[in-house]
């Protein structure tokens, strides 16, 4: 089933947008930027509305996660939404009992880490989705000629927070069970892969013009185990994409070592983090992928010119890839000036003097 026709890429919203070119490999006028976690804990207003309330419950109430949404885009006019959600909804909505604990990140009390635990799991009820397709759908219509980005996890990922039962240093129970029982790490990554799948296939359905594969943990994964245990799942969730015609983007730390592999699950652009510089990564790539990043966070709260110097070099670097979506090289810290993130979108869009 392709896009529907009111589609904001089918009916002429988004098509010609900056972010959604450059995707595809284009340079248009202006160099998009946004930032992941642009919505969230560094923005007052975001504060306020979260006010104590439940974040994952935030999620599910269309009215609430849409004018999170929103916010970082009216403040900074950065040139995409990203839909305030976390990788761990399309878990909670098949029946996992997963919380987020504020400073910490996801928490699962009873980890999945035996074959009869992942024969527990469930698939994910499609009606489950509708408050991820209402909230996206009341977010597009205030967006107008804005993108909005669609995410998801990756089954990596996912699954390292399934098993681990909470954030961890290097994924070991995880990789554990990748080498001491592969079937069952095999079935649990096909049951990550299908939620998450059916995540982002409700969320672009709905009115994403682009999606993106966060893949955050997978740098602590050899590129052998990477290619015999992983991508065949991270392309399997990218699989439940088929028929609609949106970006896809990948994203994940520490990936120096897999990123032609990346480019294999058939992406089309690819997120890089602070370590690598764009110029390396791209020619990895024989200069022919569209890249996206990588800002160091750590820069944010340095002196205007040490930051602005070092976006020069990152516009600089990403010039040797055919196109260039400016982004972080990971996600806005908590404690983040607002109002430096609202000079870089003018900065890079040439609004601002050197
Ligand atoms: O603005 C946006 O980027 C959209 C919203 C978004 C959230 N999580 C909201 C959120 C996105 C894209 C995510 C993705 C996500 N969630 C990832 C991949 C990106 C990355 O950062 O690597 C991961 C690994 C998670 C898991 C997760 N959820 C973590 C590590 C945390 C942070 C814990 C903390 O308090 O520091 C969360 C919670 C979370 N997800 C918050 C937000 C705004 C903070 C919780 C709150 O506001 O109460």
């Amino acid at each position: 089933m392709p896009l529907s026709p009111s589609h904001p890429l089918s009916d002429g919203r988004t098509a010609n947008a900056p972010l959604i070119r450059a995707y595809r490999g284009d340079r248009p006028e202006r160099t998009p930027v946004w930032f992941m976690r642009q919505a969230g804990r560094s923005l007052p207003e975001y504060r306020e509305l979260r006010a104590g309330g439940d974040m994952l419950q935030a999620c599910l109430t269309p009215e609430l996660a849409s004018e999170i949404t929103l916010q970082p885009v009216r403040r900074h006019g950065v040139d995409a939404g990203i839909f305030f959600s976390d990788i761990v909804v399309p878990v909670l909505l098949a029946g996992v009992d997963v919380r987020i604990v504020a400073g910490r990140g996801p928490v699962i009390d009873e980890p999945i880490r035996t074959a009869s635990d992942v024969l527990t799991l469930r698939p994910l009820d499609p009606e489950a989705l509708d408050p991820v397709r209402e909230a996206v759908a009341l977010t597009v219509e205030q967006l107008g000629s804005t993108p909005l980005i669609g995410f998801a996890g990756a089954p990596f990922t996912l699954a390292a927070y399934l098993v681990e039962g909470g954030p961890s240093k290097d994924q070991l129970r995880a990789r554990s069970l990748m080498h001491s029982d592969p079937h069952t790490w095999a079935a649990l990554l096909n049951w990550c892969a299908d939620v998450t799948g059916e995540f982002l296939r409700a969320q672009v359905e709905a009115g994403a013009s682009a999606a993106q594969l966060f893949d955050s943990w997978i740098g602590s994964v050899s590129q052998h185990d990477y290619l015999r245990r992983v991508a065949p799942h991270s392309k399997r969730a990218l699989g439940h994409l088929r028929g609609l015609d949106v970006p896809r983007v990948h994203f994940g730390l520490g990936t120096d070592r897999i990123l032609t592999d990346i480019a294999a699950l058939g992406v089309d652009a690819v997120g890089i983090d602070w370590r690598l510089p764009l110029d390396e990564a791209s020619a990895v790539f024989g200069d022919g992928m569209p890249l996206q990043g990588n800002i160091d966070p750590a820069l944010l709260d340095a002196p205007w010119p040490v930051l602005a110097a070092h976006v020069d070099s990152v516009l600089e670097r990403g010039k040797k890839a055919p196109a260039h979506v400016v982004n972080l090289g990971h996600g806005v810290p908590p404690e983040t000036d607002p109002e430096v993130l609202t000079r870089l979108v003018r900065y890079i869009h040439g609004e601002l003097p050197d």
